[in-house]
C-alpha cells in the first residue's frame, strides 16, 4: 500500500515527457527517483499531483489500491499527497503561518480556515522551523515572497512536516542548500520516513544519499526508467555518471512507445 504509478505515459503539450513509467512507494520507506536534467522527473511529480497540462496518456496513478486520475489536484492533496516544488511559486498576499493554518485546518475538517490557528499546529511549526533553520519571521511573510532559494526549500520541507501528508513527493529538496542544510534536510526526511509515510525523493545528485539510506533507487533517464535497485545504486550513478548507467542497465529497458 501507499503510491504505485503503473506503466505511466504522459505528454505535455506535444511532447512525450514519461513513457510507461512504472514504480511503487510504499509506506515507510524512501523511494529515490534520481535523472539528469530534463528526464521527467518532476513532470512525474506533477501528474501525480494532476497538474494542468500534464496529460495521461496510459496507465494508473493509484493510493492505496484506488486510482486518483479523476481526482483534482486539491483533492489529491486531501488523499493526502504533498508535493514540494522544485521551484515553489511565490504567493503574494497569503503569510506562510496563514498556509500552515489553513491547510491544517483544511485536512483536519475544520470550516473556518484561517480564524482559528490550532496551537499545536502554531507550535510546531516554530519549533520546526527553527530546527531547519527557518527565522520566525520568515513565517510571517508572504509564501516565498523574496525568499532566497534555500529558505523556499526550507519552507516546503516544513509544510511537508506540518501537513502530515501520507505521501511526501520531495523534488530536488537539497537544492540551494549548504552541507548543513543537506544534512539536516536528509534527517528530517528520515523522520518522515519513521513516522510510516511513503517518500518519494526526487534528486540529480546523489549527495544527499550520504545522510539517508533510501529502500530503493530509480533511475529515469528520456522519460523512461532505465534501473532500479537499492542504495547502491545512487552511488553507482556518482561514480559512473548518468551516460553510463544508462550504457550498463539501457538495454534491458525494453519500454519504447510510438507517438
Ligand atoms: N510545461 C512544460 N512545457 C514544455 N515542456 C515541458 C514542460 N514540463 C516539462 N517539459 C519538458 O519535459 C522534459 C522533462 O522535464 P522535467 O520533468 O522538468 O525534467 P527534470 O525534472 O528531470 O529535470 C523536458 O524536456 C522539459 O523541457
Ligand atoms: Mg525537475
Amino acid at each position: 500500500m501507499g503510491l504505485e504509478v503503473i506503466g505511466l505515459t504522459v505528454r505535455v503539450r506535444d511532447k512525450i515527457v514519461l513513457r510507461r513509467v512504472s514504480l511503487n512507494v510504499d509506506y515507510g520507506t524512501v523511494h529515490v527517483v534520481m535523472g539528469p536534467n530534463g528526464s521527467g522527473k518532476s513532470s512525474l511529480a506533477y501528474a501525480i499531483m494532476g497538474r494542468e497540462g500534464y496529460e495521461v496518456l496510459e496507465g494508473d496513478i493509484r493510493v492505496d489500491g484506488e486510482s486518483i486520475l479523476n481526482l483534482e489536484t486539491h483533492e489529491r492533496a486531501l488523499k493526502g499527497i504533498y508535493l514540494g516544488m522544485q521551484d515553489p511559486p511565490a504567493i503574494p498576499g497569503v503569510r506562510l503561518s496563514t498556509l500552515l493554518i489553513a491547510s491544517t485546518n483544511k485536512r483536519m475538517g475544520v470550516s473556518e480556515l484561517t480564524k482559528i490557528a490550532n496551537p499545536k499546529v502554531v507550535k510546531s511549526a516554530h519549533r520546526i522551523a527553527s530546527e531547519i533553520g527557518l527565522s520566525a519571521e520568515l513565517l510571517q511573510r508572504e509564501v516565498n515572497v523574496g525568499f532566497s532559494g534555500g529558505e523556499r526549500k526550507r519552507g516546503e520541507l516544513l509544510q511537508a512536516i506540518i501537513l502530515e501528508p501520507k505521501i511526501a513527493i520531495l523534488d530536488e529538496p537539497d537544492s540551494g542548500l549548504d552541507i548543513d542544510g543537506i544534512r539536516k534536510v536528509a534527517s528530517y526526511i528520515g523522520s518522515l520516513r519513521d513516522s510510516g509515510r511513503a517518500v518519494m525523493l526526487i534528486t540529480h545528485y546523489a549527495r544527499m544519499l550520504h545522510f539517508i539510506k533510501p529502500d530503493t533507487v530509480t533511475v529515469l533517464i528520456g522519460g523512461e526508467v532505465v534501473a532500479r535497485g537499492g542504495p547502491e545504486l545512487a552511488f553507482e550513478v556518482e561514480e559512473i555518471g548518468y551516460e553510463g548507467v544508462r550504457r550498463k542497465y539501457g538495454s534491458q529497458s525494453t519500454q519504447t512507445v510510438n507517438t
